[in-house]
């Protein structure tokens, strides 16, 4: 199959693509130097040109605390974009998976998150990522909208290396007990991408490793298989205060999934194991 892959320099996008590229697919990954998806034209001529069968959509202003300072920007990133995208999709009618966020939820409620449940996001990213998914509804007919959380992968920053680089100069560090969520590796995910692009089982996913944590239960275990003697102190959001509001239940239901026949991520310990060694 052709597809073109959007954010493909970044974290999730580039390990998309290589697994892509293992399947035998033909695949166009594109940056913003090569589609500014901010820029209608730009994503016209580029999916004019490339005829894509299907488009994962990773590239996104991602940014969160920034973005409540950087709002025009972010808007035009991830609503604008995706809009652009969306539409262009449709008219090509082309597959297309959307890859949103946990955060389109507002983080109360005492059960894990149903694709279905009500979106209300209580920051600017989850909303900009909430107005995205809308279009993605609203303009392309074979879509796959994929909330996913807490990724971590080869490329880019995440909580892995910034808790493993704190404990370089650190004995003890002090990390927020009260988010509650699924840590996500992408060399995970991208078997999942792709086998969902294979398909047209079309519809609203949650995409995350097995089993829920804190990031405090998450630094513990990561210091615990690297066999590192680091203190962490719990600590609440409040004593831990960002730019951002997070929200604290962020356990997302799986089981649509396994319901169309696609195969789980393995556990969130066993993800994190693997990424280590
Ligand atoms: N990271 C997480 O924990 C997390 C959690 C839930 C959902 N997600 C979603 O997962 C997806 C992938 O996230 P990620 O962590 O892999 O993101 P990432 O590493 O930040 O990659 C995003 C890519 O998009 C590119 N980009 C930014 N603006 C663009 C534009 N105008 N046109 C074209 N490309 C542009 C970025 O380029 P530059 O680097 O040059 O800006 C970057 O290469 C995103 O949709 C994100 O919202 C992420």
């Amino acid at each position: 199959m052709k597809i073109l892959v959007t954010g493909a320099k970044g974290q999730l996008g580039s390990d998309v693509v290589s697994e892509l590229e293992k399947r035998k697919h033909e695949v166009i990954g594109v940056d913003i130097e090569e589609m500014d998806i901010t820029k209608p034209e730009a994503v016209i001529r580029v999916m004019e040109q490339v005829k894509p069968e299907a488009v994962i959509h990773c590239a996104a202003y991602t940014a969160v605390d920034k973005a409540e300072d950087e709002k025009e920007l972010c808007r035009k990133i991830n609503s604008d974009g995706t809009k652009n995208i969306a539409k262009q999709c449709g008219k090509q009618s082309c597959k297309m998976i959307y890859i949103s966020t946990d955060y389109v939820f507002d983080g109360t409620g005492e059960r894990p998150w149903m694709p279905d449940d009500d979106r209300s996001p209580v920051n600017f990213y989850g909303q900009t990522k909430y107005e995205g998914e809308k279009y993605v509804q609203a303009l392309a007919a074979k879509y796959f909208i994929v909330r996913i959380s807490w990724i971590y992968g080869k490329n880019g920053a995440n909580f892995v290396k910034t808790m493993l680089r704190l404990a370089e100069k650190q004995d003890e560090i002090n990390v927020v007990s009260d988010q509650i969520g699924s840590p996500t590796y992408t060399a995970d995910l991208k078997y999942l991408l792709s086998d969902m692009i294979e398909s047209d089982r079309y519809g609203i996913y949650h995409a995350t490793n097995k089993g829920y944590c804190s990031w405090y239960d998450f630094a513990k275990e990561i210091f615990r298989i690297k066999g590192l003697r680091v203190k962490v102190n719990p600590v609440t959001s409040n004593e831990f205060p960002s730019k951002a509001k997070r929200p604290k239940k962020r356990r997302l239901n799986l089981d649509a999934l396994k319901e169309n026949g696609f195969t789980p991520l393995p556990a969130w310990e066993d993800a994190v194991k693997r990424y280590l060694e």
